[in-house]
């Protein structure tokens, strides 16, 4: 049976089918070389979680209850519009140790294929390229890329160790210097990026990314997933680790649809928000 859910705002309430309808948004015409459109994705609770903290171990793990094929479904109309994921050092960690699944490609399984259609009838390379935003240069590097033929980047800032820094370079990988501190910072990040012909840029990193981009005022988009259920828990992640955001944090709802079927039995809300100008 064909998805469908209703859109609340804008205009008059009206039911329309959930596949396509990010699509539809065509991110990937909205950016420019000299201001790429920044982008990420949340799937949160009703009380604000993204993922809980297993207090034994120390782990981390999105709960089931967050989890839903539609909201799948348009995460990976998202990812198809990207020209560049931007990824994180702990998500390749997760991912070589079988905690995470690999989300670094589209359109790979049978179920996908017409993605990755859609990327080539919308000019788009066959795979986005892939940047690794990390500080302590430290991760493994999955073999799909490679087997997909993904442009690569490694974005650190000036305080990474040297010895790491040569490591990359001479592995052959581009090290991207975004970041006179301690940390990659967004505007230079986005500029680098920019420079090298990337406009759509999907954040598939976590709460300290989206802190980076917010701060800088590099953020054009968030779409967030608002799964109807209370979680609790008492370690957890939230979309924000940073300090006070203050102004820096208001943004204009864009759109809100209301999809009754899932997660588990419950509802959610799919909404997009940008940044409100000062
Ligand atoms: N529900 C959702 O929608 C959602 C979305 C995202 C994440 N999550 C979950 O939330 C939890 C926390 O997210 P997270 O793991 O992404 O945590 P995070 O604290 O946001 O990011 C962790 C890693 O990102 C790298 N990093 C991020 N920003 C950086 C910057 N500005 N400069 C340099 N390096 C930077 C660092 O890598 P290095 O250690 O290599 O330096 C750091 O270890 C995880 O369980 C995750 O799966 C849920």
């Amino acid at each position: 049976m064909t998805a469908h859910m209703l859109r609340f705002y804008p205009g008059a309430p009206e039911e329309i089918a959930l596949c396509g309808a990010y699509l539809a948004h065509r991110l990937h015409e909205r950016g420019s070389a000299e201001t790429p459109f920044v982008y990420a994705s949340f799937v949160s609770s009703l009380d604000g979680r993204i993922a809980l903290r297993d207090s034994a171990t120390g782990e981390s793990r999105l709960p089931a209850g967050l989890i839903s094929d539609n909201d799948f479904r348009l995460f990976l109309e998202l990812q198809a519009q990207a020209d560049c994921l931007v990824t994180h050092g702990g998500y390749l960690r997760d991912l070589e140790a079988g905690r995470l699944d690999d989300v670094l490609q589209v359109g790979t399984r049978e179920t996908t294929r017409a993605l990755a259609q859609w990327r080539a009838d919308n000019g788009l390379s066959p795979q986005p390229a892939v940047v690794i935003a990390s500080a302590s240069l430290d991760f493994p590097v999955p073999d799909s890329l490679a087997r997909y033929g993904q442009r690569v980047f490694i974005a650190t800032d000036a305080g990474a160790p040297a010895d790491r820094v040569a490591h990359w370079r001479t592995a052959g990988y581009e090290v991207l210097i975004a970041g006179t501190g301690a940390s990659v910072e967004g505007g230079a990040l986005v500029r680098e990026l920019g420079h090298r012909g990337l406009r759509s840029l999907y954040l598939l990193t976590g709460p300290r990314m989206l802190d980076t981009m917010l701060r800088d005022g590099q953020l054009s988009r968030l779409y967030l997933t608002t799964a109807h259920r209370l979680l609790g828990g008492e370690s957890f992640h939230s979309m924000l680790s940073g300090p006070e955001l203050r102004d820096i944090g208001r943004l204009r709802l864009c759109a809100l649809h209301y999809d009754a079927s899932a997660p588990d039995g419950t509802g959610q809300f799919f909404a997009h928000f940008e940044p409100r100008p000062a």
